[in-house]
C-alpha cells in the first residue's frame, strides 16, 4: 500500500491516510518516517490500536521510555510503564478529585512544553492516541520551533549560539505551583543542560529548543535568562508557528520533540472524560553530546 500525505501546513502538519498503524508494511514506514522528518507533525485518523499495537509501532522510532516521573505508587497502573496517562482519570477509572496530586502535576501539561526534555537523554518524539474525547476545549496546540528559528534576527541567532539551558521537571512545575515532590521523585530528576539551538539530524534543520522546563541558562543570572526564555516563548508562539489539533476518536498524534512545542487546551476535567495515552520516545543522546559540546558538570 501506499500512503497519502496531506499536508495542513507547507512544513509543519500533515495528515497520513491509507495505513492502518496496527500493520504497517515495510514500505509504509519508510514513507511515514520521510514525512516525519519533513513536518514534525504527523495526524493518523481512524486507527484502532492496542497497548500493543500502539507499543510496537512506537518503537520503530527508537527505545520508548519506561521510566515515569511520579513514583510507582502515585503512578497509574491502568497503563503500565510504557505509556504516560494523558486522562483525568484515577486508578478506579473514575473522574480524578479535584485536589489529587495527578491532576495538580498535569496541570504542567497546559505549559508550553516539549516531553522530556527534562531527562539527560530527552524525547525524540511522542505519540499520542486518544480513546475518548471531549466536547468542549481539550485541543493540543503545537508550535513549530525550527521555522520560529528561521525568523529570529541575525543579532538574536549570533546571542543564543552555544548557549545551554539548565532543564528540570521541578521548574515547570513550579511555574503551576505543584510544588511537592517527593524526595526520591526528585532525587531522581536532577535538572539536565541541552542546548538552546539544536540541528535535527535529518534534515539538517536548526531549530530553537525551549520549553516551560527550563529554569536556568549557564553564564546567566536568574532574571535575564527568564526573560530571555519568556522573549524566545513569545516568539515562537506567534500564530504563523502554531497549529491546533481537534481531536477525534481513536487519533493518533505523533511530534517530533527535538522541535517542536505543544500544550493541553483546558476543559471541564471534573465533568468530562478525555483518555489518551502517550508512549515517548528516547532521543540518542543529550543535545550538548550531539552537538559534540562539552556537557558542563
Ligand atoms: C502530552 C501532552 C497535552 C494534551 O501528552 O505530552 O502534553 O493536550 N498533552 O493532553
Ligand atoms: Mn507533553
Amino acid at each position: 500500500m501506499t500512503i497519502i500525505i496531506n499536508a495542513i501546513t507547507p512544513n509543519f502538519v500533515a495528515e497520513i491516510y491509507d495505513v492502518d498503524l496496527a500493520q504497517p508494511c515495510a514500505e509504509d514506514l519508510h514513507a511515514i518516517k520521510q514525512a516525519f522528518w519533513k513536518y514534525a507533525v504527523l495526524i493518523f485518523g481512524d486507527q484502532k490500536l492496542t497497548p500493543e499495537q500502539h507499543l510496537r509501532f512506537s518503537e520503530q522510532f527508537g527505545t520508548v521510555e519506561m521510566d515515569r516521573v511520579l513514583a510507582a505508587e502515585h503512578a497509574d497502573p491502568r497503563l503500565g510503564h510504557a505509556f504516560a496517562d494523558i486522562s483525568n482519570l484515577n486508578r478506579e477509572g473514575k473522574i480524578w478529585d479535584k485536589a489529587s496530586r495527578q491532576r495538580l502535576y498535569k496541570e504542567g501539561n497546559k505549559l508550553w512544553h516539549t516531553d522530556s526534555s527534562f531527562k539527560y537523554k530527552p524525547g525524540l518524539c511522542s505519540l499520542l492516541y486518544s480513546t475518548s474525547i471531549v466536547p468542549i476545549g481539550g485541543h493540543t496546540e503545537f508550535a513549530d520551533q525550527r521555522t520560529a528559528y528561521d525568523a529570529l534576527s541575525p543579532e538574536m541567532k549570533a546571542r543564543l549560539q552555544g548557549l545551554i539551558a539548565m532543564h528540570g521537571i521541578e521548574y515547570s512545575r513550579k511555574r503551576t505551583g505543584f510544588m511537592e515532590f517527593e524526595q526520591s521523585e526528585a532525587n531522581r530528576l536532577p535538572p539536565v543542560p541541552q542546548l538552546l539551538v539544536r540541528t535535527i539530524p535529518e534534515s539538517g534543520r536548526q531549530s530553537l529548543y525551549i520549553a516551560s522546563h527550563i529554569g536556568a541558562i549557564q553564564g546567566m543570572g536568574a532574571a535575564e535568562a527568564e526573560a530571555l526564555f519568556q522573549q524566545l516563548l513569545a516568539h515562537v508562539i506567534q500564530r504563523q508557528f502554531v497549529y491546533t489539533h481537534r481531536w477525534r476518536v481513536n487519533d493518533l498524534v505523533m511530534w517530533d520533540n527535538r522541535c517542536t512545542l505543544h500544550r493541553g487546551t483546558d476543559f471541564d476535567d471534573m465533568r468530562f472524560v478525555r483518555d489518551m495515552r502517550r508512549a515517548t520516545v528516547s532521543d540518542v543522546a543529550n543535545t550538548c553530546e550531539q552537538a559534540g559540546v562539552a556537557v558542563p558538570a
